[in-house]
């Protein structure tokens, strides 16, 4: 029987992760855990606690006492965020995979671990269309040179102790749930919260700026079956590319404007532009689909009829 750790149960992915695994493993054997306080569903549906992954003390009675086997720390800084305090984000993105991996190491009822690299692992020296797997990698930013640091880790610790450490390198991720927080790709989230509820948005990339993007159900779907699946059956130790729809903030605002003619959308790029800039636009997730069977379910009309709906039942329901 699994039980199931989850970090950072109160974020964008935590939010929905927590309930599909519920559903699969049993409520009870799906522990949350967060910094913060978490949302009325996961605290309803099962154990939450407040756990701190930078506490690596707490870390380890908490993995022994519920006799965990699996491990999803989904906690980390994004891209925009790290880059305001690149120190102190550095120091909690490196330390709590750290703190992981070293339990998956002591605790021999650890079988395996998830945690998400992005696509902020390449940089300008990348090839920009259908990156490939194994490729240029010379990230420029704070979050991308921890989340290639965290992978070269994640590969260090299978080849020197085995450890069974699954990943994959999310592009931005799409949800109506819970909004992401300090991200380059977190336009794809506002532009729909701000459609429904003011008709304008300012944006703070450019209309063309084209970025790989993926809907919350694919995701979801893409992480289990990648933990679900034989180890055999996997030819990467490190994190996988993984791609759904790449878009610009110009064809989600095209397509949000056929449910909201007047959709006003402003442009005003700051300093995440440079980073948008520094990514892929596309990205070659073949070998994925060779050894898990992906593929993506949801392309931009399916989104956005999605999340105009969900978000508009959000809102008719809060007022
Ligand atoms: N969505 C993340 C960010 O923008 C990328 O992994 O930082």
């Amino acid at each position: 029987m699994e039980r199931i750790l989850i970090i950072g149960a109160a974020g964008q992915i935590g939010s929905e992760l927590t309930l599909e695994l519920r559903k699969i493993y049993g409520n009870s054997n799906v522990f949350a855990t967060d910094i913060k306080d978490a949302q009325a569903d996961i605290k309803e549906t099962g154990p939450f606690q407040l756990l701190d992954v930078m506490d690596d003390k707490h870390l380890i009675h908490f993995v022994i006492r519920h006799k965990i086997t699996q491990i999803y720390h989904l906690a980390a800084v994004l891209s925009g965020n790290a880059e305001k305090l690149p120190v102190q984000a550095w120091h909690i993105n490196m330390n709590s995979l750290m703190n992981i991996l070293e339990v998956a190491k002591l605790v021999e009822e650890v079988k395996k671990i998830f945690w998400p690299s992005s696509i902020a692992v390449f940089g300008p020296s990348t090839p920009k269309q259908m990156t490939p797997q194994v490729t240029f990698m010379e990230p420029t930013t704070v979050y991308g040179i921890s989340k290639l640091a965290g992978e070269r880790w994640c590969e260090y610790y299978f080849k020197r102790y085995g450890t069974d450490i699954r990943s994959l390198r999310y592009p931005g991720l799409i949800s109506y749930k819970t909004e992401p927080g300090g991200g380059t790709t977190d336009w794809a989230v506002e532009i729909f919260f701000e459609a429904v509820k003011k008709g304008k948005y300012t944006c703070f990339l450019n209309e063309n700026t084209v970025q790989p993007l993926m809907f919350m159900d694919d995701a979801i779907k893409a992480t289990i079956s990648l933990m679900e699946a034989e180890r055999s059956k996997l030819d990467i130790h490190s994190a996988y590319n993984i791609c759904g729809p790449c878009l610009s903030p110009g064809m989600v605002t095209d397509s949000i404007r056929n449910y909201i003619p007047d959709f006003a959308v402003e442009y005003k790029p700051d300093f995440r532009q440079q980073i948008a800039d520094s990514w892929p636009q596309s990205v070659d997730d073949s070998l994925l689909r060779k050894n898990i069977g992906w593929q993506p379910g949801f392309d931009l009309k399916k989104i956005t009829e999605i999340m105009l709906l969900k978000i508009r039942e959000k809102n008719n329901f809060s007022k």
